[in-house]
Formats: C-alpha cells, structure tokens, sequence
C-alpha cells in the first residue's frame, strides 16, 4: 500500500497544531514537522505525537522550508497542509482511494476559508461561515526525487509539474483554512512581512507574473494604490509578450480580475473593457472575467439614456448569466466571492430593476438573499424593487433597519419612497441626511445618481432649484434659470407617473409658480415634450396654464460704451430672438411718461388716469417693437439708457426681462473721450465725451441709476460684465440663454457671420462687425495717462470698487 508523508512548516503553533494533526489521524504514515524557530512548545507537540521535527532556521523563504521538508519525507506521497488548516472529515479516504487508483501526479484540494474558528464543517462548505469562494491549491504530490518548491513566497511546484509533463487532478477533498479568521488575523503580523518578502521576490524574479500579481495585491490592501498599478501595468505588458511566444498563462485570471477591479474603482471603464476583452480573447475562462464585465456595462449604462443604454445592460445581464452558469465549484484562481452565486444574481436583479423588470429583480433579489440572507445590496435592491412596484410602505419598513444603520443608500430609497407617498417634507429630510456625510460610500452606484436627483427635487420643494444629472436636475436648472451645457445633458423623457409626482409635489410644497418655467421653449429643448405633460397633469389638478402668444420682450443697456452693441448682436444671432438697431424712441416715450406722472392732477381731472397712460405708452413701446422685430417670439431693444426707465418697463410688460451691461468705467471713459457723440437738442458735443471727469461720473451714475431699480423687476434682472462677455463668451451667452430661458444656440457665438444689421449711424457697428474679442478689456492702461486714471479714480472709486474693478 502506498505511504503518505504529511509535509508542516510552523513556528509558534502550539495552539493551532493540535487540531491539524488530529484531522490527518489515519492518514498519515509519517509527519514532518520543520519548525523556524519557535518559542513555544510547538516542538514538543509535534514530537509528543510523534512527528518527525527538523529545525530550520528561518530566511524570509517559503520554497526552503517547504523543501527541508520534502528531504525528510519518505512516503510515496506527500501531503502539504499548515498548521491552521485542517482537513475535513471524509477527504482522508477519498485521498487513500485516490492514490490507490495512482493514475496522477498532482492532487489539487479546494481550500475554503473559515470565517469564524468555530464554525462547522457544515456552515463552511456551504458558504454561511466562508470567506470568499472556495480555491483550488496543489497539496497533494506523487513524491518523486526531483520534487522541489520555488519562490520565497507564493511558493510553487510549477517547474516540477512542467518537467515531465505530469497529470494533475482535483480531488473533492476538502481543507479548511482558519488563518483568515479575524480571531487569529489580530495575533499576527503577516501583512509587512509578507510585503517585504514579495518586493524581494519581485526583484529576484522580475517576470514571475503569479508573483507581480500577489505584490500588486498586497499593495492595494496595504492602500498603496499607486504601487499596485504600476507593478500590474508591468505584469500586464509582461502577460501580452509572453502570451504571443507561450500562448495562455495560469496567472491570466488573477492578473486581468485585479487589474480591471483597479481600473473600475479608478473609473477607467474603457480600459477595464479591454482588460477583460483581451483576456478572454487570449482564451481565458473564468467567472471573475464575467462578473467583471457585466460590472462594466453596468456602469457604462449609468452615463447613457435610451436605446444605448438598454444594450448596454442587456450586455451586464448576459455576462452575468454567463457567470452564474459556471461551476460553483473551487477554481484554481480564486472566485470573486459570490461570483457563481450570490453576488451575480444580485447583480443581475439590480440589472431587472434598471430595466423595469420588476417582479424578474425582485425574484432574483429574494434568491441572493436565500443563499446569503445578511447581504446588504440585495436587500436594499428588494426595498427598492418593492417601491418601484408601487409599495412605498414595505420599501419603508424593508428599508428601516438600515437606515438605522446610516447607508447612504437606504435613506436614497426612503427619500424615493416619501416623495412617491408625497410626504416632501420627510423626502427632503431623508435627502438631506443620504447628502448629509458625503464621504460615506454607495452599496450601488446607481443610487448616487438618484440621490442627486433627490437633492434636485428636494431643493426645488424648499423654492431654491439646482441643477443635477438626470431629468430632475434638468428640471432644477430650468426652474432656476441656471446654464447647463445641452451636450452634457442625459435626459430620458420623464415618464408620466413621475411628472405626475412632480407637478403634485412642487403645488403642494408651495412652489407652483416655479412650473412656468417647464412651458418655455429652453424647457422645450432640452426634455422635448415636457410643457405637454406639464399642462396635462396641472389641469388635472383643476389648475389652467394660459399662454398669451404674445412676443416676449427684453432690454438691454447700460453706459454707453460697455459692449451694448456686442451683446444685442450675438443675441440677435438667436433663432428665437430679435434685437434691431437701437431705437431709440423707447426711452424717450419712457421720458414723457414720467414727466406725465408729474401732472397726475390736471390728468386725472381730464378723465385721464395713470393706467391709460400706461396702456397708450405700452401701445407706443409694442408698435414700435412689433414692427421691426420681424415676427420674432422675442424681441429686444438695445439702447445705452433704455435701462434708466426699467421701473416703468417693468410695470409695463410684467414678463419683460433686462440686461445691465457693465465694464470697467476707466475702460468706457477712456472709449467715450474718442467718440464725437451730439446732443440731439442742443447739436452740440456731449460734454462726457470731451471731458474726462464728466465721461467718469456719466458711467458711475448711469451704473448706479440702473443698479437702483433692480429691485422693481426680482427675477427679472441680470447683469453681464463685458470682461467676462469677451473672455468667456460661451459661459456668459449660456447664462444669458438660461435667464431669458431661451435654447442653447451655438449661433450667438459667431453673430459676425449672422446677418445682423449695422447702421453707419451707430458707433460701434464696425467693431460688432469683427468676431468677439478680448483686445479692448486692457487698452485703457495705454491709452489714459497715470493721472487721468487717478483722476477717474478719484471721481468713480467707489463705484469701481463696488464692482470689484479696483481694490
Ligand atoms: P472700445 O471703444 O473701447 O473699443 P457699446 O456698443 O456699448 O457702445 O460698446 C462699445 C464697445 O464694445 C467698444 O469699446 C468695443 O471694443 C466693444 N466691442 C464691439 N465689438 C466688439 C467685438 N466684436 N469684440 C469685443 N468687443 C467689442
């Protein structure tokens, strides 16, 4: 009958040696024992059970020890087990009967990990009190003269498999491992040890890629991410050269798992795509591969809408499946936990519910939570599959336990459910506490996108918008006038039930008046058929929405010389919008209006009371904006003083909007002094542009004036900075756009190439003619000499400084 040696290498193990040789009692012919140096008794427990126990002195090398061992041994076989390992009952005969039959030279043996130390064999071999999946290691060796280990560490018999071509087989015998237990993890210190000892390795055995693949590792868990990359970027050229002249390589499924795992926590999506592609094209199978990949395409299907993102996660879903159809069985290369069970199923259910298969996601949820019931992303993927199936009220008792607990997540789901159940002043504390400590992490990365749209929905509730991904940041930024780029904007049409939700939310907490803006042509563009939906639901809410079909109007002004002619010229270059050349008229209608006011009295006893007033100057300001503004749905008027009647305006046209362009007053000074501007009564120069002080004080108090009256038009006001307008022109004109709740419209960024007329009479028409730029913001500085512009400064300084144009 053939004889098994059973091969140890320990130090210090008196506690752990016992139950190890007590798993092989039958088994072994002979024990060896190499110990490196303990300081307990473990030498006398090996001995006093009869061990045969060799003193080797310990130097950093695995390979050494173990073939110390080897040298000693006498049986025809040779079994390697360590000390906090054990092997399970049954695998001592299965192992006899194995090499009875002798037809191999390599046994491998699943090791499972136990959780705790004292967990049944029962609860480890079905996963309840494991870590991880099952791994396959070579441990059980036909002992032939040339049997040798190599490598300090991560130590391997692959040379000697190679050698002579030996057949290698699994055997469903059993090892338990009690080294990962968090019991004995505290009581030693492998972690620096280990590391040094794979740096040396490294050095030693540059392309031992199954070495590179354990530094790169240990690396990560020692968080030392950098290190990690850069050993697996060299591993992986490394993989792909060798890969040509050997063809596959057992360290591929280690190496393409941990590479694409560090790529897709450093959201390198793409390259974790090729990572795993490469790999599998190579020829490698594994589930880790599969996992992987689904994870891929569910992440790339977080960043897109429609038709792509559907393909995107019916690619998860398939992968998935392709990992859940493997063996559950150990591998060589070690599963991601859960790879073949738990883990992908519960991906796959997530996958259902972003698709909207709900009763498919909540089935697979409740089969993760069979086979592993404490596995917190699915049962917060239940709640939320629960919710989505129109039972806000089991999500909320599902979900309170962990909201005890603080997952982000679980206050997103709640903060989901309230607003269905449209209890928005729970929904906004709910958001509130999910933003409330931003480094705590998501269990799923879906959720961090709704809670922005949460955040979104709760600050439209409290009447402060903001913008944020999503259809309900869309809505945000709309309701608050706020810029978006539409090329960055993902937006899926809302479907009804949510606007539904919405429209009933946002009466209810107050803020009905913010629902205007979802009837604007801005709104219109960017969630097409938003304005619909809107009316539809407010009118079933017994409410009207009423649209008069009348032109919008927007006024522009400002000091002359601040970029007024600019600005109405890159707007007019606006399909929606039409700013002519100055007309004039308005301020001077604007004018006689007030003077009119003055003789309220004798009006009045004329049976001509203020509201006819207003209506004549109204008839007055539309003739002339309607006939010259070419049919367009907005017009504007540019014309320098416009703004100085922005009360009047304002009370005229209560939709009206107004823009204050401001520059630099040294800046408009030193432009005023150069133009030879007349006074239209008196035919003689204005005295602002031949004298300096004059020109200063014209700019401050035309800025002031304007500034004065911004309160009579809230919401109605915006001021752009000519700086700013010719530095960042996209920045501004999208700001610009997002007041007047006008599209996006890539034309206002090129007005010269837009037929906008010039006249000869204004003084700005040849620079308008030219593209925007930035070459008058400084000219002043060589134009004005030191003392006029301390002069200016003098005059204007607090002006300037409030501003924020000088110190
Ligand atoms: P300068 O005289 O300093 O050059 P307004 O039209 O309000 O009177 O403003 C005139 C100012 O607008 C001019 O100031 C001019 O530089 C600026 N401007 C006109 N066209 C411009 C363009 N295409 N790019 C940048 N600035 C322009």
């Amino acid at each position: 009958m053939s004889r098994i040696s059973v091969c140890v290498i320990a130090r210090d193990e008196e506690a752990m040696l016992p139950g190890m040789l007590a798993s092989i009692e039958g088994l072994a012919d002979q024990v060896v024992v190499v110990d490196t140096g303990s300081d307990d008794s473990t030498v006398a427990v090996a001995q006093a059970a009869g061990a045969l126990v060799v003193e080797h002195v310990w130097n950093d090398n695995f390979a050494e020890a173990r073939n110390r061992a080897l040298q000693e041994a006498t049986g025809d076989w040779v079994l390697v087990l360590d000390c906090d390992e054990r092997l399970a009952q049954g695998s001592a005969a299965l192992i006899r009967e194995k090499i009875q039959e002798g037809n191999f030279d390599l046994g491998m043996l699943p090791l499972h990990n136990a959780v705790s130390m004292d967990a049944t064999a029962e609860e480890i071999l079905d996963g309840r009190q494991r870590q991880g999946e099952p791994v396959l290691l070579p441990r059980l060796f036909r002992r032939t003269d040339d049997l040798r280990w190599n490598g300090a560490i991560h130590e391997s018999v692959s040379a000697w498999i190679a050698s002579a071509s030996r057949t290698v087989t699994t055997l469903q015998a059993p090892i338990f491992h009690f080294g990962y237990t968090p019991k004995l993890l505290a009581t030693r210190n492998k972690d620096a040890r280990n590391l040094r000892m794979l740096e040396a390795q490294a050095e030693k055995e540059p392309e031992n890629l199954v070495i590179l693949t354990h530094l790169a590792q240990t690396y990560l868990q020692a968080s030392r991410p950098l290190e990690s990359i850069r050993v697996l970027e060299k591993a992986w050229s490394q993989m792909a050269e060798s890969q040509k002249k050997e063809g596959l390589r057992y360290a591929i499924v280690p190496l393409a798992t941990l590479r694409a795992y560090v790529q897709l926590r450093t959201d390198e999506v793409a390259k974790a795509h090729e990572t795993l592609e490469t790999a599998m094209a190579w020829g490698a199978s594994h589930p880790n591969l599969h996992v992987l990949r689904g994870v891929c395409f569910e992440t790339d299907a977080l960043k897109l809408m429609g038709e792509s993102r559907l393909n995107q996660l019916k690619k998860a879903k398939e992968h998935f499946l392709a990992a859940l159809s493997q063996s559950p069985e150990a591998t060589a290369s070690e599963k991601i936990p859960g790879a073949t069970s738990w883990a992908s199923t519960t991906r796959l259910a997530t996958v259902h519910l972003m698709l909207g298969e709900l009763s498919e996601a909540v089935e697979a949820f409740q089969s993760a939570l069979e086979y592993k019931p404490d596995h917190l992303e699915a049962q917060l993927g239940l709640a939320e599959a629960v919710l989505f199936g129109g039972q806000p009220e089991t999500a909320l008792a599902l979900l309170e336990p962990h909201m005890g607990a603080g997952h982000p997540d679980a206050w997103v789901i709640a903060a989901c459910a309230a607003d269905v159940l449209s209890d928005t002043d729970s929904m906004q504390h709910f958001t509130a506490t999910a933003l409330s400590d931003p480094s705590k992490s998501f269990v799923a990365p879906h959720r961090r996108i709704q809670m922005e749209a949460l955040r979104c929905a709760a600050s439209i509730y409290a009447g402060q918008p903001e913008c944020g991904p999503g259809a309900l940041g869309v809505i945000g930024s709309l309701m608050g006038k706020h810029p978006i780029d539409p090329s960055n904007v993902l937006v899926q049409r809302p479907n009804p039930e949510g606007i539904q939700s919405l429209v009933r939310n946002v009466i209810k907490s107050g803020q009905g008046a913010l629902l205007d803006a979802l009837f604007t042509r801005r709104a219109e563009s960017l969630i097409p058929g938003i304005g619909d939906m809107v009316r539809a639901e407010v009118e079933a809410f017994g409410g009207s929405v009423d649209d008069d079909g009348q032109p919008e109007y927007l006024f522009i002004g400002g000091a002359g010389r601040s970029g007024t002619t600019l600005l109405r010229a890159m707007l007019h270059a606006h399909s929606n919008i039409h700013v002519g050349p100055e007309r004039k008229l308005v301020r001077t209608i604007c004018g006689l209006r007030r003077e009119w006011s003055a003789n309220e009295e004798t009006l009045n006893a004329a049976g001509v009371s203020q509201e006819v007033l207003d209506n004549a100057t109204r008839a007055f300001i539309s003739t002339l904006m309607e006939a010259t503004g070419n049919g367009a749905p907005r017009i504007g008027e540019k014309t320098p003083p416009n703004l100085l009647y922005m009360e009047t305006l304002g009370r005229l046209y209560p939709e009206a909007k107004f823009i204050h362009v401001i520059r630099d007053g040294r800046a408009v000074s030193a432009s005023l002094l150069k133009q030879n501007w007349m006074d239209m009564r008196t035919g003689k120069p204005v005295d602002y542009c031949t004298d300096l002080r004059k020109a200063a004080h014209y700019w401050s108090s035309m800025v002031q004036e304007i500034r004065s009256q911004a309160a009579s038009v809230p919401g109605r006001y915006l001021e752009v900075r000519y700086e700013k307008l010719v530095t960042h022109p996209r920045e501004v004109m999208m700001q610009i756009l997002a007041f007047l709740e006008e599209p996006w419209d890539e034309a206002v960024l090129s007005h010269e190439k837009a037929a906008v007329v010039l006249p000869d009479t204004e003084s700005s028409s040849d620079a308008v003619s030219k593209p925007v730029n930035a070459n008058a913001v400084d000219r002043w500085k060589s134009e004005l000499a030191d003392e006029d512009v301390a002069a200016i400064e003098q005059q204007v300084g607090p002006t300037l400084k409030e501003l924020g144009y000088a110190a």
